[in-house]
Protein backbone atom coordinates (compact mmCIF):
# COMPACT_ATOMS: atom_id res chain seq x y z
CA UNK A 1 0.00 0.00 0.00
CA UNK A 2 1.70 3.17 -0.73
CA UNK A 3 2.18 5.89 1.71
CA UNK A 4 0.59 8.93 0.66
CA UNK A 5 1.23 7.84 -2.82
CA UNK A 6 4.28 6.75 -4.06
CA UNK A 7 5.89 9.15 -1.69
CA UNK A 8 9.32 8.03 -2.08
CA UNK A 9 9.67 9.53 -5.18
CA UNK A 10 7.29 11.81 -5.71
CA UNK A 11 5.61 14.68 -3.48
CA UNK A 12 3.79 13.45 -1.26
CA UNK A 13 -0.36 13.31 -1.37
CA UNK A 14 -0.15 14.47 -5.19
CA UNK A 15 -1.48 13.29 -8.07
CA UNK A 16 1.86 12.71 -9.27
CA UNK A 17 2.20 10.24 -5.96
CA UNK A 18 -0.86 8.28 -6.40
CA UNK A 19 -0.31 8.19 -10.19
CA UNK A 20 3.04 6.53 -9.78
CA UNK A 21 1.56 4.48 -7.22
CA UNK A 22 -0.23 2.57 -9.57
CA UNK A 23 2.51 2.05 -12.15
CA UNK A 24 4.44 0.51 -9.66
CA UNK A 25 1.53 -1.93 -9.25
CA UNK A 26 0.73 -1.10 -5.92
CA UNK A 27 -2.87 -2.89 -4.62
CA UNK A 28 -3.79 0.56 -2.79
CA UNK A 29 -3.27 4.07 -1.69
CA UNK A 30 -2.81 5.55 1.80
CA UNK A 31 -3.88 9.27 1.81
CA UNK A 32 -4.48 11.67 4.27
CA UNK A 33 -7.75 14.25 4.43
CA UNK A 34 -8.77 17.27 6.00
CA UNK A 35 -12.04 19.48 5.97
CA UNK A 36 -11.42 23.07 4.23
CA UNK A 37 -13.25 26.21 5.43
CA UNK A 38 -16.17 25.60 3.07
CA UNK A 39 -16.33 21.68 4.00
CA UNK A 40 -14.60 20.28 0.96
CA UNK A 41 -11.80 16.62 1.73
CA UNK A 42 -8.13 18.14 0.53
CA UNK A 43 -5.87 15.10 0.74
CA UNK A 44 -2.53 16.51 2.57
CA UNK A 45 -0.79 15.27 5.40
CA UNK A 46 -0.34 18.24 7.63
CA UNK A 47 -3.05 20.83 9.17
CA UNK A 48 -1.76 23.59 7.57
CA UNK A 49 0.15 23.73 3.94
CA UNK A 50 3.76 25.44 5.10
CA UNK A 51 5.93 21.86 4.75
CA UNK A 52 4.83 20.72 1.17
CA UNK A 53 3.78 24.35 -0.58
CA UNK A 54 6.36 26.57 1.54
CA UNK A 55 3.30 29.02 1.90
CA UNK A 56 1.17 29.66 5.44
CA UNK A 57 -2.06 28.42 5.72
CA UNK A 58 -4.42 26.20 7.63
CA UNK A 59 -6.44 23.88 5.99
CA UNK A 60 -9.43 24.38 8.06
CA UNK A 61 -8.69 28.20 7.76
CA UNK A 62 -8.96 28.33 3.82
CA UNK A 63 -11.54 27.55 1.37
CA UNK A 64 -10.51 24.80 -1.16
CA UNK A 65 -10.01 27.38 -4.21
CA UNK A 66 -7.04 29.02 -2.28
CA UNK A 67 -5.79 25.75 -1.41
CA UNK A 68 -5.63 24.74 -5.19
CA UNK A 69 -3.35 27.85 -6.02
CA UNK A 70 -0.61 26.68 -4.07
CA UNK A 71 2.17 24.31 -5.58
CA UNK A 72 2.40 21.40 -3.90
CA UNK A 73 5.54 19.48 -6.22
CA UNK A 74 8.56 22.34 -6.22
CA UNK A 75 9.26 21.37 -2.60
CA UNK A 76 10.35 17.79 -3.99
CA UNK A 77 11.78 18.78 -7.04
CA UNK A 78 11.34 21.20 -9.86
CA UNK A 79 9.82 18.70 -12.74
CA UNK A 80 7.09 18.65 -10.38
CA UNK A 81 6.33 21.91 -10.16
CA UNK A 82 2.54 23.05 -10.34
CA UNK A 83 0.98 19.70 -9.15
CA UNK A 84 -1.91 20.47 -6.23
CA UNK A 85 -3.41 19.58 -3.53
CA UNK A 86 -5.90 17.10 -4.46
CA UNK A 87 -9.62 16.72 -3.63
CA UNK A 88 -10.55 13.68 -2.14
CA UNK A 89 -12.49 13.02 -5.27
CA UNK A 90 -9.44 13.02 -7.64
CA UNK A 91 -8.40 10.21 -5.91
CA UNK A 92 -11.43 8.60 -6.21
CA UNK A 93 -11.89 9.29 -10.38
CA UNK A 94 -8.41 7.59 -9.99
CA UNK A 95 -9.69 4.79 -8.29
CA UNK A 96 -12.86 3.88 -9.68
CA UNK A 97 -12.73 0.52 -12.13
CA UNK A 98 -9.62 -0.37 -10.79
CA UNK A 99 -7.94 -3.00 -8.77
CA UNK A 100 -7.04 -0.63 -6.16
CA UNK A 101 -7.90 -0.17 -2.87
CA UNK A 102 -8.11 3.27 -1.10
CA UNK A 103 -7.15 4.00 2.82
CA UNK A 104 -8.33 7.61 3.49
CA UNK A 105 -6.73 8.80 7.07
CA UNK A 106 -8.97 11.03 8.49
CA UNK A 107 -6.77 13.48 10.35
CA UNK A 108 -7.82 15.92 13.02
CA UNK A 109 -5.28 18.34 13.36
CA UNK A 110 -5.47 20.32 16.66
CA UNK A 111 -9.06 19.44 17.42
CA UNK A 112 -11.80 17.32 15.22
CA UNK A 113 -13.62 18.38 12.31
CA UNK A 114 -17.12 18.53 12.89
CA UNK A 115 -18.83 17.23 9.38
CA UNK A 116 -15.91 15.49 8.00
CA UNK A 117 -16.78 11.86 8.28
CA UNK A 118 -19.97 12.76 7.33
CA UNK A 119 -18.69 14.08 4.11
CA UNK A 120 -16.34 11.09 3.35
CA UNK A 121 -19.30 8.99 3.78
CA UNK A 122 -21.26 10.90 1.25
CA UNK A 123 -18.03 10.53 -1.63
CA UNK A 124 -17.96 7.00 -0.52
CA UNK A 125 -21.53 6.33 -1.41
CA UNK A 126 -21.47 8.73 -4.23
CA UNK A 127 -18.42 7.00 -5.79
CA UNK A 128 -20.26 3.60 -5.03
CA UNK A 129 -16.84 2.52 -3.61
CA UNK A 130 -17.74 1.03 -0.17
CA UNK A 131 -16.02 -2.41 -1.07
CA UNK A 132 -12.78 0.06 -2.09
CA UNK A 133 -12.24 1.88 0.46
CA UNK A 134 -10.98 1.61 4.19
CA UNK A 135 -11.01 4.97 6.89
CA UNK A 136 -8.06 4.73 9.39
CA UNK A 137 -7.60 6.73 12.04
CA UNK A 138 -5.54 7.22 15.11
CA UNK A 139 -8.77 9.46 16.32
CA UNK A 140 -10.72 6.38 16.97
CA UNK A 141 -13.73 8.43 17.97
CA UNK A 142 -14.11 9.49 14.67
CA UNK A 143 -13.74 5.87 13.63
CA UNK A 144 -16.73 4.95 16.25
CA UNK A 145 -19.04 7.67 14.33
CA UNK A 146 -18.27 6.20 10.80
CA UNK A 147 -19.41 2.58 12.27
CA UNK A 148 -22.54 4.66 13.17
CA UNK A 149 -23.23 6.56 10.74
CA UNK A 150 -21.98 3.74 7.78
CA UNK A 151 -21.51 0.52 9.31
CA UNK A 152 -20.93 -0.84 5.32
CA UNK A 153 -17.37 1.33 5.51
CA UNK A 154 -14.74 -0.89 7.11
CA UNK A 155 -12.54 1.18 9.63
CA UNK A 156 -8.63 0.55 10.76
CA UNK A 157 -7.56 1.37 13.98
CA UNK A 158 -4.00 2.85 13.61
CA UNK A 159 -1.84 3.03 17.20
CA UNK A 160 1.86 3.39 17.32
CA UNK A 161 1.93 1.75 20.72
CA UNK A 162 1.82 -1.66 21.94
CA UNK A 163 -1.31 -2.64 23.26
CA UNK A 164 -2.59 -5.72 25.03
CA UNK A 165 -4.82 -7.99 22.98
CA UNK A 166 -5.70 -5.34 20.27
CA UNK A 167 -8.28 -7.20 19.26
CA UNK A 168 -10.38 -6.94 22.62
CA UNK A 169 -9.73 -3.12 22.13
CA UNK A 170 -11.12 -3.39 18.42
CA UNK A 171 -14.31 -4.85 19.17
CA UNK A 172 -15.50 -1.87 20.83
CA UNK A 173 -15.18 -0.50 17.48
CA UNK A 174 -16.64 -3.23 15.37
CA UNK A 175 -13.47 -2.56 13.48
CA UNK A 176 -11.71 -4.43 10.77
CA UNK A 177 -8.19 -3.53 10.74
CA UNK A 178 -5.21 -2.87 12.97
CA UNK A 179 -3.11 -0.27 11.72
CA UNK A 180 0.00 -0.77 13.66
CA UNK A 181 3.12 1.11 13.83
CA UNK A 182 5.06 -2.07 12.62
CA UNK A 183 7.97 -1.92 15.48
CA UNK A 184 4.75 -3.14 17.79
CA UNK A 185 3.41 -6.12 15.14
CA UNK A 186 4.28 -9.62 16.29
CA UNK A 187 3.61 -13.06 14.05
CA UNK A 188 2.03 -13.90 17.91
CA UNK A 189 0.33 -10.00 17.46
CA UNK A 190 -0.99 -11.04 13.47
CA UNK A 191 -2.19 -14.44 14.59
CA UNK A 192 -4.16 -13.31 17.52
CA UNK A 193 -5.74 -11.15 15.11
CA UNK A 194 -6.31 -13.17 12.51
CA UNK A 195 -8.20 -15.47 14.85
CA UNK A 196 -10.95 -13.03 15.19
CA UNK A 197 -11.05 -11.92 11.90
CA UNK A 198 -9.05 -8.83 12.01
CA UNK A 199 -5.89 -8.37 9.40
CA UNK A 200 -2.98 -5.89 9.92
CA UNK A 201 -1.90 -3.01 8.33
CA UNK A 202 1.96 -2.19 9.63
CA UNK A 203 2.89 1.60 9.02
CA UNK A 204 5.06 2.71 7.34
CA UNK A 205 7.91 0.40 6.29
CA UNK A 206 11.18 1.70 4.16
CA UNK A 207 13.25 -0.91 5.16
CA UNK A 208 13.86 -4.30 2.75
CA UNK A 209 14.58 -7.00 5.81
CA UNK A 210 11.46 -5.55 8.00
CA UNK A 211 9.10 -5.72 5.28
CA UNK A 212 10.34 -9.41 4.63
CA UNK A 213 9.87 -9.68 8.60
CA UNK A 214 6.40 -8.66 8.94
CA UNK A 215 5.04 -10.60 5.22
CA UNK A 216 6.19 -14.05 6.74
CA UNK A 217 4.39 -12.80 9.76
CA UNK A 218 1.35 -13.01 7.79
CA UNK A 219 0.06 -9.20 7.32
CA UNK A 220 -2.69 -8.31 5.11
CA UNK A 221 -0.07 -5.82 3.26
CA UNK A 222 2.44 -3.49 4.07
CA UNK A 223 2.29 0.53 3.95
CA UNK A 224 5.04 2.16 2.18
CA UNK A 225 6.36 5.09 0.58
CA UNK A 226 8.15 2.43 -2.12
CA UNK A 227 5.74 0.09 -3.59
CA UNK A 228 8.25 -1.34 -5.94
CA UNK A 229 10.63 -2.41 -3.06
CA UNK A 230 7.34 -4.03 -1.57
CA UNK A 231 7.10 -6.17 -4.11
CA UNK A 232 10.37 -7.26 -4.32
CA UNK A 233 10.14 -8.02 -0.85
CA UNK A 234 6.94 -10.55 -1.28
CA UNK A 235 8.71 -11.73 -3.88
CA UNK A 236 11.72 -12.90 -1.86
CA UNK A 237 10.01 -13.49 1.15
CA UNK A 238 7.35 -16.48 -0.88
CA UNK A 239 10.97 -17.71 -2.06
O1 LIG B 1 -1.54 5.11 7.69
C1 LIG B 1 -0.32 5.10 8.31
C2 LIG B 1 0.37 6.43 8.38
O2 LIG B 1 -0.05 7.24 7.34
C3 LIG B 1 0.13 7.10 9.69
O3 LIG B 1 1.00 8.15 9.90
O4 LIG B 1 1.69 10.48 9.95
O5 LIG B 1 2.14 9.13 7.92
O6 LIG B 1 -0.17 9.84 8.45
P1 LIG B 1 1.15 9.45 9.01
MG1 LIG C 1 -1.34 8.86 6.92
Amino acid sequence: MAHRGASGTCPENTMAAFERAVELGANGIETDVHLTRDGRLALIHDATLDRTTGEPGSIRGLDFAEIREKDAGSWFGQEFRGQKVPAMEELFELAKGRDLFLNVELKFGSEPYPGMEEAVIAVIRRYGMEDQVILSSFNHDSLALVKRLAPEVRTGILYGENLFEPWNYAAGFGTDALHAWHGVVTPEKVKGADERGLVYFPYTINEAEEMKRLIQAGVAGVITDYPDLGWECYREAAE
